[in-house]
């Protein structure tokens, strides 16, 4: 039975964490190739902190729904979706821009062509913590970055929501990977795989300048990795001295941008920058990968739907040991 009201977190103005709210709407009807999800859990990312913030203006006006991923039930399917029925876990990401409801809500209507089955073993609600940062991390590695049997891959940010989705898959692609993170997430990101853990805390030392900052002795030798994959943005100059000839790179971190754009015309290998795509082929890859136990969603912590406005603070720390999942069902 599907209510006529459902409790939706959203934001009547832009703002720090506190402006989020959680409101009563009504539940929303699926369009013909649309279905209704009874929402289990969404993803919190840090672009809904840009938009929340109104760093970032674009999409719907305000009001305006937070979240763009989710784990859930079928609840209603549109006239002219014949393969989902009600009933299925599904997983999804819509991408795109905020809209006037977004996914961490009691219910999300989504394109049907977006959902795909979730993984069968996992928990719904751990699990959403999946389809933003594990399509996020496939995309860098598969796509952008080639990763294959043997790579040396250098993972920056490798504990956060992108990065413990990255370390899994990257062994699964049979690289070797060594991580970059804080120092209490070592333990974290070599239980996901990596061979090696670097503390961001010791590499740089900051300097007057931090163009040239001080390297500790940690910091591996130039051709050291044929892959960099930079989920964090800061010293993507340094990282990328360090790859072999021949080497990859790539980053999802806007702050990246500036020196992604001049890799272009400066010797040494192009920084790519990868904007996720919603594909839903991809997304049944992670729920495979998942199956198989090669990939394991990482969950920092839950929060229930009224502390929506915690769980956005905790991602504008820029710290993380995997995803903050707004759990609804
Ligand atoms: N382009 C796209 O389509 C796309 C999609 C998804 C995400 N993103 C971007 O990708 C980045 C990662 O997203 P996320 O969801 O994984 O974020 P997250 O969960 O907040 O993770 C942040 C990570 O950065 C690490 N970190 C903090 N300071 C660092 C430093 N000085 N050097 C190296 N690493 C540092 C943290 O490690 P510790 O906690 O261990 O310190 C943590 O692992 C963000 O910039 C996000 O906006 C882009």
């Amino acid at each position: 039975m599907i209510p006529a009201t459902m409790r939706a977190a959203r934001h009547h103005r832009y703002g720090d964490p506190d402006v989020l709210r959680v409101d009563a709407v009504d539940v929303p009807r699926p369009g013909p190739r649309e279905v209704l999800i009874r929402v289990h859990g969404a993803s919190v990312n840090p672009s809904d902190a840009l938009f929340r913030s109104g760093r970032l203006r674009v999409g719907a006006r305000l009001p305006r729904g937070t979240g763009l991923d989710l784990a859930g039930e079928v609840a209603a399917i549109g006239d002219r979706v014949d393969d989902l029925a009600v009933g299925d876990r599904v997983w999804a990401y819509r991408g795109g821009l905020p809209k006037r409801l977004g996914t961490i809500a009691e219910y999300a209507v989504m394109p049907a062509g977006r959902c795909t089955p979730a993984p069968a073993g996992a928990d719904l609600a751990d699990a959403a913590a999946l389809p933003t940062a594990g399509l996020t991390a496939l995309q860098v590695l598969r796509d952008a970055l080639r990763v294959g049997p043997g790579d040396r891959v250098l993972i920056v940010g490798a504990s956060g929501g992108v990065g413990s989705a990255a370390v899994q898959l990257a062994v699964a692609l049979g690289a070797t990977v060594t991580a970059v993170a804080g120092p209490a997430n070592a333990d974290l990101c070599r239980d996901l795989g990596a061979a090696d853990v670097l503390d961001h805390t010791a590499l740089f030392r900051p300097g007057p300048t931090s163009d040239l900052p001080a390297r500790d002795d940690r910091l591996p030798a130039e051709g050291a990795f044929d892959a960099v994959a930079d989920l964090h943005g800061a010293h993507v100059r340094d990282y990328r001295r360090l790859l072999d000839r021949g080497g990859r790179m790539a980053t999802t971190a806007t702050r990246a941008v500036p020196f992604a754009l001049a890799s272009t015309l400066l010797p040494g290998p192009r920084v790519r920058v990868v904007q996720v795509k919603p594909r839903s082929a991809d997304l049944a890859m992670l729920a495979r990968h998942v199956d198989d136990g090669a990939l394991r969603p990482v969950v920092d912590r839950r929060y229930p739907l009224d502390q929506i406005a915690a769980a956005h603070r905790a991602v504008e720390t820029g710290h993380a040991r995997g995803k903050r999942v707004i759990e609804l069902a």
